[in-house]
Parts: C-alpha cells; sequence; structure tokens
C-alpha cells in the first residue's frame, strides 16, 4: 500500500518505515495542505494540524483509510469520508495521564503565575515576588466538565491535591461518584461553583461553544480557565468579554478556536467570503495572546516521548490491522 505520513519529525518517519517496511511509505514534515500531494497514497497518516476536508480529499481517489495520530478527529471531515467509503481510524487512548499531568502544568502556571515569575529572573534579570502572590489549589474547587479518560485523570489528580470536584457530562457515570471525591452538576452549576473550570470533551456539534457568551455570565468572579480540549469548545469573543470584564481572571489555553491559522493568518485571504467569521476569531486569538493573565501554549498537552511512541505504536497496529482485514480503532460515523 502507498502510505502518505504528514507533519513526521525524522525520527518518527523512520519509526513509520520500519515498521511499515512492507509498504511504500512517503514521509513528509509538513501538514497535508502545505505538503505535496501523493495522489495514489491509498492511506493518510495525519495529525491534528493537517485538515482532511472534502476539497484535500478530492485530490486523493485511490484513497482507503485515514489514520489520525491523536485522539481528536475534529479535523478530518468524516461525512466526506464516509461518502468516500473512506474508512477513519484514531488512537483512543494513548495519554490520558499525559494530558492531565499537562493540565495541571497549566492550572499551576495560572496559580502561581510561574511564567511571570520566570520572565522576570530571565529576561528582567529582578529576583523580587512583586506582584507574583498566587492562590491555593488545596481546598478550591474544580469544575471537570468531560469525564471520560482524561477528565477521569484530572479529577483523580485533583483529589490528590485536595481539590473538591464538581463535573459535568452529558453522559455521566456513576461509578466515579463512588470511587472519587466528586459530584456531577448541571453545566450552569459547574460554571456557578467551580474555582477552577478545565474541559475534557471532544469538539462535536454538540459541544461547539459549549462555553459561551451567555454562560460565561454565570462563572463565579474570579475563576480561571483552563482548556486542553479544543478551541472551538469556547467561543473566543464570549472567553474575550469574561477576561475583560474581570469576571475570569485568568486561563491557560493549549488550545485555540482557529489554532491553524495562528502565525499562517495569510492563508486566510485566499479563503473567500467564509473567511470572514474565522478572521475575527483569529484577530481575538491575537488579543488572546496579548493578555498577561493569559497562558498559551502551542497544542502541546500530548507531546512526551511516552505518549508519541504509544500514539505511533497504535498508528501502525491501525494501518497493519487495516491491510489485514481487521481495521481497528474504527472513528463512527
Ligand atoms: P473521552 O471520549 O474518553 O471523554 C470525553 C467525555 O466527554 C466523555 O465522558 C463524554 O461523555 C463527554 N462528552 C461528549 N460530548 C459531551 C457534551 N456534549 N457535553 C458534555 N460532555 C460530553 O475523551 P478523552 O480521551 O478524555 O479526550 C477528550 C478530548 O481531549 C479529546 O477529544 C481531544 O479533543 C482532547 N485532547 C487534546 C490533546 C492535546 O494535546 N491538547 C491530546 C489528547 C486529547
Amino acid at each position: 500500500m502507498k502510505i502518505y505520513c504528514l507533519e513526521t519529525e525524522q525520527w518518527v518517519e523512520e519509526y513509520l518505515k520500519k515498521s511499515l517496511a512492507e509498504h511504500d511509505v512517503v514521509c513528509r514534515p509538513e501538514t497535508l495542505q502545505d505538503a505535496e500531494v501523493v495522489a495514489d497514497a491509498l492511506v493518510l497518516c495525519v495529525f491534528v494540524n493537517s485538515r482532511v476536508t472534502a476539497e484535500v480529499l478530492a485530490k486523493y481517489p485511490s484513497l482507503k483509510l485515514v489514520v489520525t495520530r491523536s485522539t481528536g478527529y475534529d479535523h478530518i471531515d468524516l461525512v466526506e469520508c464516509q461518502k468516500r467509503g473512506v474508512v477513519v481510524c484514531n488512537v483512543p487512548s494513548y495519554g490520558e495521564h499525559t494530558v492531565a499531568e499537562y493540565t495541571f502544568a497549566l492550572m499551576l502556571s495560572l496559580s502561581r503565575k510561574i511564567y511571570e515569575g520566570v520572565r522576570r529572573v530571565h529576561e528582567e534579570n529582578k529576583f523580587h515576588t512583586d506582584g507574583l502572590k498566587g492562590f491555593d489549589l488545596f481546598g478550591k474547587t474544580l469544575g471537570v466538565i468531560g469525564t471520560g479518560r482524561i477528565g477521569c485523570h484530572v479529577i483523580e489528580i485533583a483529589n490528590g491535591l485536595g481539590m473538591s470536584v464538581v463535573a459535568y457530562d452529558s453522559l455521566p457515570k456513576a461509578e466515579l461518584e463512588k470511587s472519587f471525591s466528586m459530584k456531577y452538576v448541571t453545566l450552569e452549576e459547574l460554571l456557578e461553583r467551580a474555582d477552577v473550570l478545565t474541559i475534557h470533551t471532544p469538539y462535536l456539534p454538540s459541544t461547539h461553544h459549549l462555553l459561551n457568551s451567555e454562560n460565561l455570565k454565570l462563572v463565579k468572579s474570579g475563576a480561571v480557565l483552563v482548556n486542553t480540549a479544543r478551541g472551538a469548545i469556547v467561543e473566543t469573543a464570549g472567553l474575550l468579554s469574561a477576561l475583560k470584564s474581570g469576571r475570569l481572571a485568568g486561563a491557560a489555553l493549549d488550545v485555540l478556536e482557529e489554532e491553524g491559522y495562528v502565525g499562517e493568518e495569510w492563508k486566510l485571504f485566499g479563503e473567500g467570503r467564509g473567511a470572514s467569521g474565522r478572521m475575527e476569531t483569529v484577530l481575538a486569538d491575537h488579543i488572546l495572546l496579548r493578555m498577561p493573565n493569559v497562558l498559551i501554549t502551542p497544542h502541546n498537552a500530548f507531546n512526551t516521548q511516552e505518549a508519541l511512541e504509544r500514539i505511533l505504536q497504535v498508528s501502525v497496529e491501525n494501518i497493519l490491522g487495516f491491510d489485514g482485514g481487521e481495521a481497528k480503532n474504527l472513528v463512527k460515523f
């Protein structure tokens, strides 16, 4: 099979070529939209920055399988894949603890102003604590939105830190209330009660702008938000207003709505009328980037050696499984 792998570093390329030695593997460091088209590819092996749109799919008439080296698959047009008979596989679980640990790295960076402290010492060569007073997580209430694989690990760590946990999920798991010190509540109650909010749902039509201008008004004054899930789960304009008004005291975001255009804004100009809404969101992203109480990292929560090795292993199993007639980890259409 011809397998076209995108967004691959050197070691990833070596791993894929060795593990898929029976196949014709082509690797490129660029995203699918930036790399040359390999029109006879049967398999695309992509990461989250490669947008597998209808337009892109039309350039791959031989395509049978899309393997994404991620849990989330909101960068893939599933409807178009289904129309074309293209199977999609993901990596459902590789790093729930990896992402949960990162969530707390962000949360503690916010609560203890770690970035500002490091910046002051390194860039200004100043060694004082003025303006660096933070707050304890111990005794605070954490609001966990989405109690799947990552959300569960987050709850466990939060319990270890002595936080109370309230959680919201469209499919609550009663057993979690027995295993952990946590309580399911409605989304509204969670927003009203939590000192720290953290999001762990997938991005789906049902989670698009799950937090928005309206319900962010319910947030407890002075609360902070952590988002390691997907940017568009939060309405960026609503987030900006909540931060500007001071209702939200801060945010730590590993993901941004329309993050694919940040640093690549020029790409919006070839996209015609549909791009104007996106432009507004990217502008809002840039305002967030300049706010001192907002920490932004570049979709990095998954990025540990251990997690990457698990991702590659499962991705290879997905490709070989499909080739052997037993597709694994199929994304349901
Ligand atoms: P999961 O599928 O195990 O859990 C998701 C939870 O969200 C489930 O309990 C589900 O019932 C709940 N949910 C779904 N729709 C909902 C809705 N409309 N309202 C409320 N709850 C809803 O997923 P997992 O493994 O915990 O990952 C969550 C997300 O984290 C992924 O979909 C991905 O987008 C993101 N992620 C981000 C990474 C990063 O590097 N920043 C890395 C890995 C995952």
